[in-house]
């Protein structure tokens, strides 16, 4: 079954406690985190200090998407701080394998993310290293944007490069999903979905959450887990 990832970039941190007590009690175990160093994108975010109290507190899965440019420079901070995948973005560096290779040889699982006007092309040399691609279906920067209809375009594109080169990341989108998209990315194959505003702003996130595991559950009636262990299998 695909997976819900809840994003804690427009959650209001004041209420951060009660906000992860109602992600455990709706059975969510995965966590999305937004860094931005407003260079790369222009917004601030969380750093490092905030990924260890989460895990502390929920024992979520950790899942660090650094928007950030050399995001080299912050690898060790986040793993040492309890990240479970740190995704980069393939814009931000001249170095994707190095990144990738060396988050690796921490022990962490590794993702390779692409804006909205990059084409899915250009993770040919990097996709068969990789345990997760993020196709961002938004320009990052902010929660609560619309989603761009050219992603599903993108997540066929890299489901065909997956499919050539024998690859098997997991596949995750990230921006603008609703209720009303979700659908449609689950007929693309997409497994894990990464939800902002959708789940934080809304009054009852219990059942925001239920209502989008009702809409996944809808759409796949057997049974599919995907385990952290799924991709990068063989590579390594
Ligand atoms: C955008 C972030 C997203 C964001 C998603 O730059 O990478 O993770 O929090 O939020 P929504 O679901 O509100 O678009
Ligand atoms: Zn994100």
């Amino acid at each position: 079954m695909a997976k819900v990832v809840p994003s804690l970039l427009s959650a209001d941190i004041v209420n951060l406690r009660g906000i992860l007590s109602d992600f455990k009690m709706a059975g969510i175990d995965w966590l999305h985190i937004d860094v931005m160093d407003g260079h790369f994108v222009p917004n601030l975010s969380f750093g490092p200090q905030i990924v260890s109290p989460i895990k502390r507190f929920g024992n979520f899965l950790l899942d660090v998407h650094l928007m950030v440019e050399q995001p080299e420079r912050f690898i060790d901070s986040f793993v040492n701080a309890g990240a479970d995948i740190v995704t980069v973005h393939l814009e931000a560096t001249p170095h994707i394998h190095r990144i990738i290779s060396y988050i690796r040889s921490l022990g962490c699982k590794a993702g390779v993310s692409i804006n909205p006007g990059t084409p899915v092309r250009l993770l040919e040399d990097i996709i068969t290293e990789v345990d997760l691609t993020l196709i961002m279906s938004v320009d990052p920067g902010f929660g609560g944007q619309g989603f761009i209809p050219n992603t599903f375009k993108k997540i066929s594109d890299l489901k065909n490069l997956c499919k050539t080169l024998e690859a098997n990341p997991i596949i995750e989108v990230d921006g603008g999903i609703n209720n009303h998209n979700i659908e449609e990315l689950l007929e693309y194959g997409v497994d894990m979905l990464v939800i902002g505003s959708t789940i934080t702003n809304s009054k009852d996130r219990k059942k925001a959450i239920s209502d989008i595991e009702n809409i996944i559950k809808g759409h796949n009636r057997g049974e599919y887990n995907i385990p952290l262990e799924k991709a990068g299998e063989g590579y390594g």
